[in-house]
């Protein structure tokens, strides 16, 4: 079990949801924090309330699509604390809809967040982490990282590019002590899901009983620092679907497109009668 006291934790995203609670987590668990997000007002605020606790968190203002912050971040981080230990790459957003209504930008962004930011940050911290000959990545996928579901295209996609990145790295960087790990939970209650729309979109949502706390999550991430594992799903149960959609993919195309044809029943009938008038 790895003591994760007085270690080194850059969290990005650190500005709401399962950032802001993860810092919190390993806050309590008095490691020293390194707070990455773009709303500086709500980095300051959290980084106060740390500090009142008696932690300790240096803010850092930084959009991870650009590389000038990640390499100011990379800075400032060494010239406070001297090193990293773990890095918490959790930017990330969603934009969800069916594909036909996501506009070429919105595509875009998730994989400039949630796929590039996360590899451009992970590569300037990673010489950090060989030279300490020691680390611990920690990856933000999503359950979209593993099971694809309708209205999911583009974000299942940056977050499928992220297990990619993850299983290499972790291969590749194992010789030098330096963990990776990859964190996938299913839905979670933050303010995700208002930005992405998903409910006014697709009409989605995540049954109540699978449904996550920004403080579950941050705990399992904390649990995961002290016990380095490949991959984390949660809650657990989602494990059973993962499986399933491996092994019977058919299984969950039928249940998916089924919904579907509920969902667009509507606009499915309109286009078959598009057709006919064609003809
Ligand atoms: N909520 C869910 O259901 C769910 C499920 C599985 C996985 N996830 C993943 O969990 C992660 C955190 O999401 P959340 O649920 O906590 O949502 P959230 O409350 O909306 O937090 C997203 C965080 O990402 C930051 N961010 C967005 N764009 C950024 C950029 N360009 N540069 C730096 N930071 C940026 C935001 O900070 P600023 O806006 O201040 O920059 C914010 O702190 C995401 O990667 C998401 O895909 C969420």
């Amino acid at each position: 079990m790895t003591d994760i006291r007085g270690q080194v934790v850059i969290v990005t995203g650190a500005s709401s949801g399962i950032g802001a609670a993860t810092a919190r987590a390993f806050s309590r668990a008095r490691a020293r924090l390194a707070l990455a997000a773009r709303r500086v007002d709500r980095l300051q605020t959290l980084a106060g309330e740390i500090e009142r606790a008696g932690g300790e968190a240096l803010v850092l203002p930084t959009d991870v699509t650009r590389p000038q912050d990640i390499e100011a971040l990379v800075g400032a981080v060494l010239n406070r604390f001297g090193r990293v230990d773990i890095l918490f790459n959790n930017a990330g957003l969603g934009r969800i809809g069916w594909l036909e209504g996501l506009t070429p930008d919105e595509i875009r962004l998730q994989f400039e967040v949630n796929t590039l930011g996360l590899i451009a940050l992970t590569r300037a911290v990673l010489p950090v982490m060989q030279r300490q000959r020691s680390g611990h990545i920690i990856n933000m996928a999503s359950m979209a990282a593993k099971i694809a579901t309708p209205g999911y295209t583009a974000y299942a996609a940056s977050k499928f590019a992220v297990d990619g990145f993850t299983q290499a790295l972790r291969r590749e960087v194992a010789p030098w002590g330096i963990r990776v790990s990859l964190i996938c939970p299913g839905g979670v209650e933050t303010e995700f899901g208002e930005e992405a729309h998903i409910e006014r979109r697709t009409g989605l949502t995540t049954p109540g009983l699978l449904r996550l706390s920004a403080d579950r999550v941050a705990q399992a991430v904390v649990d995961l620092a002290r016990r380095p594992r490949r991959q984390v799903i949660l809650p657990w149960p989602l494990t059973i679907a993962v499986i399933l959609n491996r092994l019977a993919p058919w299984l969950i195309d039928w249940a998916t497109a089924r919904y579907v044809r509920t969902e667009r029943a509507e606009e499915i009938a309109s286009a078959a009668g598009g057709r006919h008038g064609n003809r």
